[in-house]
């Protein structure tokens, strides 16, 4: 187990903010971080009424879990269409036209697949609210999602403790930027209506843990893969930045030639839902650097049991 100094606690700290960077305020006003907020949220609340009008309580038995499983899922249901509609009701305080629910797909297809995506899902709002904490100017504004924030934490240790993953993998989660929660959340977005407007956000090539995988430890090597071929990769090197609140931890990551795929490894320090970008400079996270992700990678364990 790794031994952790009030100094070095210290430092981490220090770094929070210099070493991650959050997009520029002035882009970025309170009302867009509610319409944010509100469109992950609209995605959530779908996706649990689309996910308990498929499946009965007959299924979640079939599948291994009890009633109470299923009575608490419909809580969690509950509790996100209530933070839709608190955000609704905020946007329309601050006189402003809130975000309308989009159309999505879910590619759900079993029970596990519901509450294996449901506990993804969860992870990346833990993730989302907690990056746009610093950009939020209001306080109220503040309280309130870290109100959100705290909920959703609970509904993701329960979804995940519910398939016998880690509750809590690590001392620290990790921030999302608005950019990189976009990139998350966008593959499951069919369409959405024109008035919506359009979110100073936008989503960067896609990266996934390469299907194969089943499994991932710390210090292993995985294959991660990108959609994105225009770009001649061949010519670069590349780095796998994993993002931690203390800031990214950079390793290596390898162009597997024409595959669209990249070789690199996970390194210590990352349990749980992890996030990784591909990046074409070491050190440098902003969007010109960025070269696709986050890919989303479930690594077993937890940090006390390294
Ligand atoms: C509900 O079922 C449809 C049809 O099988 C599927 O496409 C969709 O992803 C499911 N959604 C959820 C959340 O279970
Ligand atoms: C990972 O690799 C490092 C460096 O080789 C080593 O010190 C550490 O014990 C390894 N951790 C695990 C969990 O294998």
């Amino acid at each position: 187990m790794k031994t952790l100094t009030i100094s070095s606690v210290v430092l981490a700290l220090a770094n929070i903010g210099s070493t991650h960077p959050t997009p520029k305020k002035s882009t970025i006003t309170d009302v867009d971080i509610l319409q944010y907020a509100l469109t992950l949220e609209h995605l959530e609340d779908k996706f649990y009424r689309e996910g308990l009008a498929n499946f009965t309580l007959k299924h979640f038995e079939e599948a291994g879990l009890d009633e109470t499983f299923y009575k608490n899922l419909n809580e969690v249901s509950y509790d996100e269409t209530t933070h839709v509609a608190f955000l609704t009701s905020a946007l329309k305080a601050a006189n402003a036209t809130p975000v309308a629910e989009c159309t999505y797909s879910f590619g759900v297809t079993s029970v596990a697949s519901f509450i294996a995506t449901a506990g993804i899902l969860e992870g990346v709002g833990v993730s989302a609210y907690l990056g746009a904490a610093a950009s939020i100017m209001n306080k109220d504004y503040l309280t309130a999602a870290g109100s959100i924030l705290t909920v959703e934490s609970r509904h993701s240790s329960y979804l995940r403790g519910a398939q016998k993953q880690s509750p809590f993998p690590q001392p620290f989660d990790a921030p999302l930027d608005f950019n990189e929660v976009y990139t998350l959340a966008a593959p499951f977005i069919t369409s959405c209506p024109e008035s919506n407007g359009k979110l100073p956000v936008k989503a960067f090539p896609m990266l996934a843990l390469d299907p194969s995988i089943t499994k991932v430890e710390t210090n292993a090597t995985i294959t991660l893969d990108t959609k994105d071929d225009e770009s001649n990769y061949g010519k670069h090197e590349f780095y796998a930045a994993w993002i931690s609140v203390t800031g990214p931890t950079y390793v290596p990551a390898k162009w597997c030639g024409d595959k669209n795929k990249f070789e690199t490894m996970v390194p210590p320090g990352f349990h749980g839902q992890s996030y990784v970008l591909i990046t074409g400079t070491k050190d440098c996270m902003t969007d010109d650097c960025v070269v696709a992700g986050p890919a989303i990678v479930e690594v077993s364990g937890a940090s006390g049991m390294e």
